[in-house]
């Protein structure tokens, strides 16, 4: 399969500052990737060179097969994009502003009053749509700006950080609105919410210092964590062992490598390597008569993940 994104090679320096350091990849279309990285990692100087925003030092983008940098209006027919922050022009309303970019987009006649109106009622700003830019809230500010970019309705969509400041509602739609859109199309969104990345993204890269340094599914990045397959455990009732005594029990169980507390009530049972330790588990509770409040096998922590990879950078 042909990819509807390639990127190559990306580099970006500002005088002697390598912002964006070799990053290369590809999406395909269904694909939703996930950008995640520490605050200054490059993320959104690299959506900034695939959208055409930015030159890049070296490096190559290519839009279905055609180098972007080529043919940059080829390009920027099929993306989609929601810049971060949002810049719109603070005096237009959103109607203006969204007839605007449709004049710039081309969109003409009966085409363009029907991507307007469905735009503005996927995106839920019809009560909003006279309302100067600068005045509204910051969330309705970020949904203006997600209508423009999928006003075309483009193939590729590079957004920006796109539930930033939204509520948890309009997050929830948002998300929804990814999901729905996505077997059409190729997304990459950034983000600092690491739920959103299992919620939304089919791929992840984490990216630090301007490079890669993790590729892989939510479940594969999920597994890279220390939690992954270890046992959450909270005992309940006025006969609960203290933390110690239950760690010397549990330490005892085939397989357990250590045991550490979770928070104020629960316990972590790590596997040694990988281990199943939930049946020696159940087993010894059962035998002890504990009163379980939780017990579960850890996905895995995406924000132990995200440290561990990231620390330093
Ligand atoms: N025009 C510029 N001139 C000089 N340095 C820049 C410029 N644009 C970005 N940078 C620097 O490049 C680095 C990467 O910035 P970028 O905005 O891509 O990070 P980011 O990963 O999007 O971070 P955040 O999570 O905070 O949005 C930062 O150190 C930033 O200060
Ligand atoms: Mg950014």
């Amino acid at each position: 399969m042909t990819a509807m994104l390639e990127v190559r090679d990306l580099v970006k320096r500002f005088g002697p500052f390598t912002a964006v350091d070799g990053i290369s990849f590809e999406v395909q279309r269904g694909e939703v990737l996930g950008f995640l990285g520490p605050n200054g990692a490059g993320k959104s100087t690299t959506m900034k060179m695939i959208t055409g925003f930015l030159g890049p030092s070296a490096g190559t983008v290519t839009v279905n097969q055609f180098d972007a940098l080529a043919n940059p209006i080829m390009a920027k027919t099929r993306i989609g994009y929601l810049p971060e922050g949002a810049p719109a022009y603070p005096d237009m309303t959103p109607a203006s502003f969204l007839e605007f970019i449709a004049s710039v987009r081309g969109l003409k006649g009966r085409q363009r009053r029907q991507r307007i109106a469905e735009v503005t009622e996927r995106i839920d700003i019809g009560r909003v749509m006279q309302q100067p830019i600068e005045t509204l809230s910051k969330g309705f500010k970020r949904r203006v700006g997600l209508a423009q970019a999928l006003l075309h309705d483009p193939e590729i969509l590079i957004l920006d950080e796109p539930t930033d400041g939204l509520d948890p509602n309009q997050k929830f739609q948002v998300r929804e609105l990814i999901h729905e859109l996505a077997p059409e199309k190729a997304i990459i969104i950034s983000t600092h919410i690491l739920e959103e990345v299992s919620a939304v993204c089919s791929r992840a890269l984490i990216i630090a210092r301007g490079r890669i340094v993790a590729d892989g599914t939510p479940g594969e990045l999920m597994g890279r964590s220390r939690f992954h397959n270890a046992v959450v455990l909270e005992l309940k009732g006025d006969n609960k062992p203290d933390f110690e005594t239950l760690r010397a029990d549990l330490v005892r169980v085939p397989g357990v490598a250590s045991v550490e507390p979770d928070g104020e009530r629960r316990v972590v049972v790590f596997p040694e390597g990988s281990a199943t330790v939930t049946d020696g588990v159940s087993q010894l509770a059962a035998a002890r008569g504990w009163q379980i409040g939780a017990f579960y096998v850890d996905p895995g922590r995406m924000d132990e993940v995200f440290r561990s990879i990231t620390q330093g950078n």
